[in-house]
């Protein structure tokens, strides 16, 4: 048998461990971050802000279990979306949390199960800060694959060149040196995401501090 890719070990792990020790809605909170209707709700409203509205198409990818979509199917009634994740049981929880017409779908390939140019906006928050640098690259290419001419990629990541990340950094270090299990976390510094925009066809909007606490980019497809 394949060994797993070190994301979906991981997850699926960190998962299970929630759900056997706490409350399945409080399980779910924690596997994406916490926070559940605080930040199902920021991000709502940043991508609303970002202009993201009715009769659009969005994809989002590592939806876990549906922070953002919870609140996506409470503002917008008309809205095409696509939840793509590596856990089925965040997938579960998030089709509950959701209207019927929202789409879940199980992918574990570092790749987006979708037709080129067939949605106008794929986000992914705090889903990169957990890959390798190439397997975040190759999100990003698929990304602009799926995304339609003028449509946006927005993605939130960590930086050391923002001093709040410090900390998130440091926790990382004592997880490791306790030798625990925990999803990876890698920064991206802003030269290195520029440069992937320049050979990816990309165009910068802005890049920089948001109230999630991580960095945003907000990338149009050229
Ligand atoms: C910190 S959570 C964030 C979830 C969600 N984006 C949110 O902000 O509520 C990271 C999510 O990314 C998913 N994930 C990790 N690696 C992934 C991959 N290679 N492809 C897609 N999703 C992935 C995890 O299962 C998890 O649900």
């Amino acid at each position: 048998m394949m060994p797993k890719v070190h994301f979906v070990e991981d997850y699926e792990r960190h998962v299970a461990e929630l759900m056997a020790s706490h409350p399945l809605d409080e399980a779910m909170s924690l596997a994406v971050g916490g926070q559940y209707d605080e930040f199902g709700k920021l991000m709502t409203d940043i991508i609303a802000s970002l202009g993201v509205r009715d009769g659009m198409s969005l994809v989002d990818l590592g939806c876990g279990s549906g922070r953002l979509a919870k609140y996506l199917g409470l503002r917008f009634h008309d809205l095409s979306y696509i939840g793509i994740d590596i856990v089925q049981a965040l997938l579960d929880y998030a089709q509950k949390q959701c209207p019927a017409h929202f789409r879940f779908i199980k992918h574990q390939g570092v790749s987006i199960p979708l037709e080129s140019e067939s949605t106008d906006v794929v986000v992914a928050f705090s889903v990169f800060t957990h890959l390798l640098h190439e397997e975040t690259y190759l999100y990003m290419s698929e990304a602009r694959r799926v995304i339609a001419p003028g449509g946006k990629l927005i993605f939130s990541f960590l930086e050391f060149g923002a001093p709040h990340h410090w900390s998130i950094f440091e926790g990382t270090v004592a997880t490791r040196k306790q030798n625990a299990h925990y999803p990876l976390n890698l920064f991206i510094e802003q030269p290195v995401i520029r440069l992937w925009v320049d050979k990816l066809d990309f165009k910068i909007e802005s890049i920089g501090p948001c109230p999630l606490g991580q960095s945003l980019a907000v990338l149009t497809r050229i």
